[in-house]
């Protein structure tokens, strides 16, 4: 392993704080000061700074995770940096892979249970429909070597990440990791999990160069009470590892999770490529609704290389019939990623051939990039309409209720005149043509999908 960091152009920004006596492990107090000077694209300068004390010393473990204490308001990030096109260009359309975390979480997880799902990924036909991005969540670390380089647990990535990368690339794969911007992992507080010292505070840039150099194609760097336990603040600490990636020389993909607390919509895009809007999907209803209603209005802060992100899938964990089509067609009406996070290899044939219907994955990937947004809800069905680059137009009647019922959305209403051949897409049948409104049967929780195209 190099025992010092590697050389790299110099670039106009301040470096991250040196803690003195080399990397940082788990000082009492340290005062903390950070300071970012960003170029905003006029060739004016924003600065911000965070200050602040932090006391990494670890807490005792939650048993269930505890109220969320009141926090100031987040001060706006600058401007992006000019290279925001250059962030936005690592994903165009919505990524789409796997993600260990839904599946094995954190005592499963292991090298294994990623390749197996890799295998499956490719041989099971979804590698080719866009899945290609495996992503190690939380609990693949077991520390930092003398130099405070991250080293993956040896007992469960006994071949190490480099190997896991170069394998996944040689299916074909993306390789993704996990990370947090301060000193614990989500993970540290809610599983127990014991490792202590693997945050990248004051790591950020050994880190990316880490994930560089074991082939890391796409980052998730996930909040996990940095504000309360390291006093930061999300813009800055964010936009700090998007620098770092790009330092790197490596396209990485970076996926932000601060759970929607600071509006990363207002702020991110330009500086992340994904970030999450609400807290942890479940695989129930309650917390299904919940987060599909958490997107209306959000459509706006989207466009290719930024992206809404309302958690990964949950099809196929437990959700009911009508739940998973739900999942699979709002998200893809949302523009949304697509992580799925399940046993890939047991998983039935009817949910592979849900998550490659190709017709829904078009919609998604569809390279406008204009989210759906909700145009009407009456209480039992919401109608959400997304524009896609060919001029069609895509139409979901999302039943909330718990009845079959007939929902109905005329063509005025969704800004469209003339005559549009009809397609359910979920169902993968014609419906016929119209030139007033489209009517159709929607089930309970379940979602109707239809894309109209216009008749010459
Ligand atoms: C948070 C994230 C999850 C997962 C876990 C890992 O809860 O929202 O998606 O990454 O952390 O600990």
């Amino acid at each position: 392993m190099p025992s010092t960091r590697p050389s790299r152009a110099p670039r106009h920004r301040a470096e991250p704080v040196q803690h003195a006596g080399g990397p940082r492990r788990r000082p009492r107090v340290v005062a903390f000061v950070l300071a970012g000077l960003f170029l905003v694209a006029g060739g004016t300068a924003g600065a911000f700074a965070l200050t602040g004390a932090f006391a990494p010393e670890p807490e005792p473990l939650a048993q269930t995770p505890a109220p969320k204490p009141t926090r100031p308001p987040i001060t706006p990030a600058p401007t992006p940096t000019p290279t925001g096109p250059y962030r936005e260009s690592l994903a165009l359309t919505p990524p789409m892979g796997w993600n260990s975390w839904n599946y094995l979480r954190c005592n499963d997880l292991s090298e294994e249970g990623v390749r197996s799902a890799a295998d499956a990924i490719v041989d099971r036909g979804l590698a080719k429909m866009g899945y290609r991005y495996i992503v190690v969540d939380d609990c693949w670390q077991s520390g930092r070597d003398a130099d405070g380089r991250l080293i993956a647990d040896p007992e469960r990535f006994p071949s190490g990440m480099k190997a896991l990368g170069d394998y996944l690339h040689s299916r074909g794969l993306k390789f993704g990791i996990y990370a947090v911007p301060g000193t614990m992992t989500c993970a540290n507080y809610w599983d127990r999990y014991p490792v202590r010292g693997i945050g990248s505070l004051g790591f950020e840039a050994l880190d990316a160069q880490t994930f560089a150099e074991w082939g890391v194609d796409y980052l998730k760097y996930d909040w996990c009470r940095a504000d309360i336990n390291d006093k930061m603040t999300e813009p800055p600490a964010f936009a700090l590892m998007e620098e770092e990636l790009r330092a790197t020389g490596r396209d990485i993909v970076l996926s932000i999770s601060e759970y929607g607390e600071s509006k990363p919509w207002t702020w991110a895009p330009g500086i992340a490529n994904l970030w999450r809007t609400s807290h942890d999907l479940h695989p129930n209803w309650p917390s299904l609704r919940d987060h599909i209603n958490a997107e209306a209005g959000l459509a706006k802060y989207a466009r290719p290389g930024a992206w809404n992100d309302p958690d990964m899938l949950q099809l196929a964990n437990g959700l009911g019939p009508n739940e998973n089509v739900t999942q699979m067609a709002m998200w893809c009406m949302l523009a949304a990623p697509l992580f799925i996070g399940t046993d890939t290899a047991k998983l039935e044939q009817k949910y592979v051939d849900l998550l490659t219907n190709p017709e829904l994955i078009a919609i998604d990937q569809d390279r406008l990039g204009i989210q759906g947004d909700r145009l009407r809800d009456d209480g039992d069905v919401q109608v959400w309409g997304r524009r896609l680059a060919d001029g069609s137009y895509a139409v979901a009647f999302w039943n909330t209720s718990y009845s079959n019922l007939t929902a109905t959305a005329t063509l005025d209403e969704l800004g469209l005149s003339g005559t549009f051949s009809m397609r359910d897409v979920v169902a993968r049948t014609d419906l016929g043509e119209t030139s007033d409104a489209v009517s159709v049967p929607t089930v309970p929780h379940g979602t109707t999908m239809v894309r109209l195209d216009p008749v010459r």
